[in-house]
């Protein structure tokens, strides 16, 4: 919408509503009506025509269909309080995932790569739930989370229930290093684990609640800290540099794309700003420039959240070079399994979902535009286990190619329960292949 006719909208708006809250009065120049009740008022407004709008379009039939399964799992929570360290950490989609690399209805697990161990809640519930398992590997770039990891696996192997099965013989290897070297971290442990390959592999991606919440690391909106985001505190480059030392062309370029923020231009050019004047240090100078370049109105009273949220996406894939390394690693995930092999990602953003979604369609060698709704569409991989059909209820929709199969055709995501009992898993996205 044009800048003129949003403000005729608005304008328009504000005296319909005047008309609505004026007091029975005759001089209507007079009307004064307090600007929180007039701001209120108008959003209101504005929710009810979007709503309205909305209705419209689906009496039409013209509301897109949501491209994705809900999971419809029963969300364990006394499994979450097991694996995690409710309130402050709390392993998405755990229910779903221990699904995928189910012994009972696909395979036994034997090995198992997480390439992101944050504080070992999938990792334990992996090792508790498969004493089957020989090798275990673990990935994170954080110090942080290999301490955390370390002690959770070290419970999980310590259990009753886990010690005492007979067959547990496992060999965990942790390794603090990105990966982008899975390859390097799976031949260390045994150059013919490579030539095998591995059973499982998971990726949990995006930051963990320990990160989030230690204001040092930078990564909160809500807290002021240094501006750094790294998740390997090892790595040269911080937000910081970005933010003062980076091409004017490259800030906006990464607001833009990682950010998808449409305020780019403003935010980037109020940034390059800053440096006459010393430049950005902390997480509230970079708040404070975001609040003074974010309308009030948009997206709510508190439409600087949503900027920010968007500005630190943007800084945080910037400074850990986050996309580049996901299409990397996908692939080298791929050509760590074994064959019949199942690689699972969790991803939390759009920019990271699309990237798994054509990469995984890359990897078994099918075209998205091949793809329509029906074709390619099965759920066949029912196994035989002592004369018994076993049936994946988890796997709706799956999409054949000449290396595997895309077990999620469409994304599974949360429960209605964990999105209400974990806001963090609102936006996670699972999607899991198979090789051939
Ligand atoms: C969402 S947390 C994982 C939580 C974990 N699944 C659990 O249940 O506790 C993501 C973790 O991945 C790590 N990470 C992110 N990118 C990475 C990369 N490229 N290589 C290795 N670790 C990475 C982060 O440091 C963080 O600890």
């Amino acid at each position: 919408m044009a800048a003129s006719s949003k403000i005729t909208v608005t304008a328009k708006l504000v005296l319909r509503l005047r008309d609505i809250t004026a007091p029975t009065t005759n001089c209507s120049h007079s009307l004064i009506v307090p600007s929180s009740v007039t701001q209120r008022s108008i959003t209101t407004a504005i929710t009810s025509q979007k709503k309205k709008k909305k209705q419209k379009l689906a009496a039409a039939g013209l509301v897109k269909e949501k491209r994705r399964t809900r999971s419809d799992k029963e969300f364990d929570k006394e499994a979450i309080l097991r694996y995690g360290d409710n309130p402050s950490h709390i392993p998405v989609m755990l229910a779903e995932v221990l699904d995928v690399f189910s012994s009972t209805c696909w395979r036994p697990l034997h090995s198992f790569v997480d390439c992101t161990l944050g504080a070992g809640g999938h990792s334990s519930a992996i090792i508790n739930a498969h004493p089957e398992l020989k090798f275990f590997v673990g990935m994170d770039v954080d110090p942080v989370a290999h301490e955390k990891a370390q002690a959770r696996i070290n419970s999980a192997l310590h259990s009753d229930s886990y010690s005492s099965s007979p067959a547990s013989d496992l060999k965990v290897y942790n390794f603090l290093k990105n990966f982008r070297h899975i390859k390097s971290a799976v031949s260390k442990i045994g150059e013919q684990h490579l030539d095998i390959g591995v059973d499982g592999i998971l990726m949990d991606l995006g930051m963990s609640s320990m990160q989030v919440d230690n204001p040092q690391r930078g990564f909160g909106v809500l807290s002021n800290g240094p501006l750094d985001m790294r998740m390997d505190p090892q790595a040269s480059l911080q937000a910081e540099d970005i933010l003062n030392s980076w091409p004017s062309a490259e800030v906006g370029r990464i607001l833009r794309e990682y950010g998808e923020e449409s305020n780019w231009r403003t935010l980037q050019n109020k940034i390059v700003e800053a440096r006459l004047h010393g430049g950005l240090h902390s997480t509230s100078d970079l708040l404070d420039l975001i609040k003074l370049v974010s309308p009030p109105m948009k997206g709510g009273r508190q439409g600087w959240i949503k900027t920010a949220t968007r500005v630190f996406q943007a800084l945080r894939i910037a400074v850990n070079d986050e996309l580049n390394t996901l299409k990397d690693s996908l692939n080298s995930c791929f050509e760590c399994l074994a064959p019949g092999g199942r690689l699972a990602v969790i991803s939390f953003h759009s920019l990271e979902d699309r990237i798994v979604k054509q990469t995984f369609l890359d990897m078994i060698k099918e075209k998205a535009s091949n793809i329509d709704e029906g074709e390619n569409c099965d759920n066949d991989l029912t196994e035989m286990r002592g004369g018994v059909e076993e049936k994946e209820t988890w796997i709706k929709h799956t999409i054949h190619g000449s290396n595997g199969i895309i077990l999620t055709k469409r994304p599974i995501t949360p429960s209605g329960e964990e999105e209400k009992l974990n806001r963090r898993s609102r936006s996670a996205k699972l999607r899991v292949i198979q090789k051939h």
